[in-house]
Parts: C-alpha cells; structure tokens; sequence
C-alpha cells in the first residue's frame, strides 16, 4: 500500500516548566491522522487547544529544551520525532513549510521581499545570485502580487496585509514543500482579502500536488477550503470527518456548539448559540472528558474516563460517549 504523505499516531507534546514554576503542560495529548498529498486538513479549535503546538511538532520547532515529544510522526518516509536538529532543519528547508498568521514577525523589515526570497532560494537549491532573483520574481507572480516585478524591491512596511501575506507564501514555496502547514494564514486580514488568500492557497496546493495543513478558529473558512476537518479540545481531536458530512452534522457535542456559534448556508438569519465556560487549564487537566464541564448533555460517567476516539462512519471518528458507535452506547444497547 502507499505511504501517506505524513502519518501521525498519538502524538504528544509536553511543556516542562523550570523547578519550581508550576506543572508540566501537556499542550498535545495524543493526536493521530494521516494526509495524502493532494489533501487538505483543517484544525479547528479555541485559543488554547493546541493547534500550533501540534503543527510545530510536525516540524520539530516546539523549543527542544523543555519540550517533550512522544508517539511518532512519519513524512515523507522520515521519522519527525527523535530526528536530530540537522535532519529537521534540513526536512523543513525542503519538505515542510509553514506559514505564520502574522507575516510579520517572518519577514524581516530591513530587507527587501525580493532579496528574502533569493536568499531562501540560494540557501535551498545553491544558484547563483541573477537566477535566484528571476525565481523570487516567479513565485511572486505565482501567488499573485501585481506588478511583481516592482514588488520585488519594496519592504515588507511598503506593502498591504495581502500582499505580505502572500509574500509570505512565496516564501514558504520557495523550498518546493510536499507539505504546507499553515496556521491561521489569514486572520489579520479583512474578510474579502481572507477568501482571495484561501482561494490562491487552495489552487497552489492543488497545481503542486502538495498536502495542506490548515489551522483556523473559523468554521466557515474551514468549509470553504478543507476536505476534511479535525476537531481539537484541549489538546486532543474530538472529532474528525470530511467537510461536507460534518457541515451536514457534527456529533460531538463541542463541534455541534461550534457549529451552532457560526454563520453558515442555512443558519443565516437564525440566532448563533454560543458555548459557555472555557477550555480547561492543560496543566491539570480534568479525568475523563475535558469537555464535561462545559457540555450540556454530560453524565457523571464523562468524568470517570477519557472517552476513546471511534470510529463512527467511513473516515470519520469521535470521541463522545454519547456518539454511536462509541464504547458506552454499545454497552447500553447490550
Ligand atoms: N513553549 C511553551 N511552553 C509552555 N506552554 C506552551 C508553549 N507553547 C504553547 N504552550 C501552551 O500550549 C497550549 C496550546 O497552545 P497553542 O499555541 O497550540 O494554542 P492554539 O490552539 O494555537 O491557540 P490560538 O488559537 O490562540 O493560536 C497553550 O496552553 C499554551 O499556553
Ligand atoms: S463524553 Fe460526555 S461530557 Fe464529553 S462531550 Fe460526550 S457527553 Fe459531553
Ligand atoms: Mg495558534
């Protein structure tokens, strides 16, 4: 059988802190999926839930002195986890890519986007100086900048929030990615500026026959551009599903109120319910569900033990006691 793409199986990531200040943070609390190239993974979860932690993981960029790693991520053939810090920096000036919500704090204010590009483009592939520069001005036009030509000399403060990020994405190209990891790429940006960047990513990932990680807080972008979504709480996925049967109807309860709290098709108009309370503190992180204390329909036994993630439908698991298919409610059906 072919290899995935990228194979992840219980993926964890604790925080140690200094002695004495405080607990470890288990930011990652078993996380497993796998992605083809071609494909496209949407991770959406509150602030907190650990949706970057998770993609820096994949690239092994967690700062590695308090970090530990645990479980095994495997792309492209390569083991992530365990691999040494040259294998990773090598991995990610070619094989993995990431791009940051705030193009900012990656492009450097006191060099023109042109040079940045050449010069990521000579670290990569070793060409001269002229054919670096006529590549960053290729990968400007191939994400879309007008007059790129005249782009390639103005400063990151010189352009609009669209266009950095866009540079930014002819950056993350410029090492020819088999996998783009991007996180939260178009929060900063206004609402039509957003969709155009998401159109453009969507249409990059499909002419490279690249696989697509995609972080965001928003539901509706998700369903614009994923084909298939994770769920994350509290540093573990709750549940996953392609796009369109999840539109149809999420099963666990926090994705139905995330859901519930997003405009979409036939929603318009009708009232948003939001979900109260707030994620759980990851340093002491309740036994069982961590969503139990927000959830409208918990019982008592949501607290005794972490529900397992199931299998519920074709490619789609959950972890709810309450979901079909899940332990619990096939011991009550017995
Ligand atoms: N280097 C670190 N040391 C200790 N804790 C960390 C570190 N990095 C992240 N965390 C903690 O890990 C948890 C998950 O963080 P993460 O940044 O992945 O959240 P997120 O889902 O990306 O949120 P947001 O939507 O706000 O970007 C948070 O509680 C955060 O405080
Ligand atoms: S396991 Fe229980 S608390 Fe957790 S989401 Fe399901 S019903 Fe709610
Ligand atoms: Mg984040």
């Amino acid at each position: 059988m072919m290899q995935p793409l990228l194979q992840v199986d219980d993926l964890t990531v604790t925080f140690h802190p200094k002695k004495g200040e405080g607990l470890p943070v288990r930011a990652v609390g078993g996380v497993s999926f796998s992605l083809d190239s071609r494909e496209t993974l949407c991770i959406l979860g509150e602030s907190g839930s650990g949706k970057s932690v998770t993609l820096r993981a994949l690239m092994g960029l967690n700062p590695p002195r308090r970090t530990e790693l645990g479980g095994r991520v495997r792309l492209a053939g390569q083991d992530i986890v365990g691999a040494s810090e040259s294998r990773l920096s090598a991995l990610r000036g070619g094989t993995v890519a990431m791009i940051f919500q705030e193009p900012m704090t990656a492009l450097d204010p006191v060099f023109t986007i042109g040079t940045q590009i050449a010069e990521t483009v000579r670290r990569h592939e070793g060409i001269g100086r002229r054919e670096a520069r006529a590549r960053a001005l290729e990968l400007l036009e191939r994400v879309q900048i007008p007059s790129a030509a005249r782009r390639l000399d103005a400063y990151p403060h010189e352009l609009s929030g669209g266009l950095r990020q866009r540079a930014m994405i002819a950056m993350a190209l410029s090492c020819r990615p088999r996998l783009l990891l991007a996180d939260e790429p178009t929060t900063a940006l206004d609402a039509t500026v957003q969709i155009q960047v998401l159109l453009l990513l969507r249409q990059l990932q499909q002419e490279l026959g690249m696989g697509l990680i995609f972080v965001t807080h928003d539901l509706g972008v998700a369903s614009e551009v994923s084909d298939r979504i994770a769920v994350m709480y509290a540093g573990r996925f709750v549940e996953e599903a392609p796009i369109a049967r999840f539109m149809a109807g999420p099963l666990h309860p926090y994705a139905k109120g995330l859901l519930g709290a997003t405009v979409h098709g036939d929603s318009k108009g009708m009232p948003l319910t939001t979900i109260g309370g707030a994620p759980p503190r990851l340093d002491r992180p309740p036994p069982g569900c961590a969503f139990a204390p927000r959830c409208t329909a918990a019982r008592p036994e949501c607290s005794q033990a972490l529900p397992e993630l199931r299998e519920v439908g074709p490619a789609r698991t959950a972890r709810c006691i309450l979901v079909p298919g899940t332990r619990h409610t096939e011991l009550e059906a017995a």
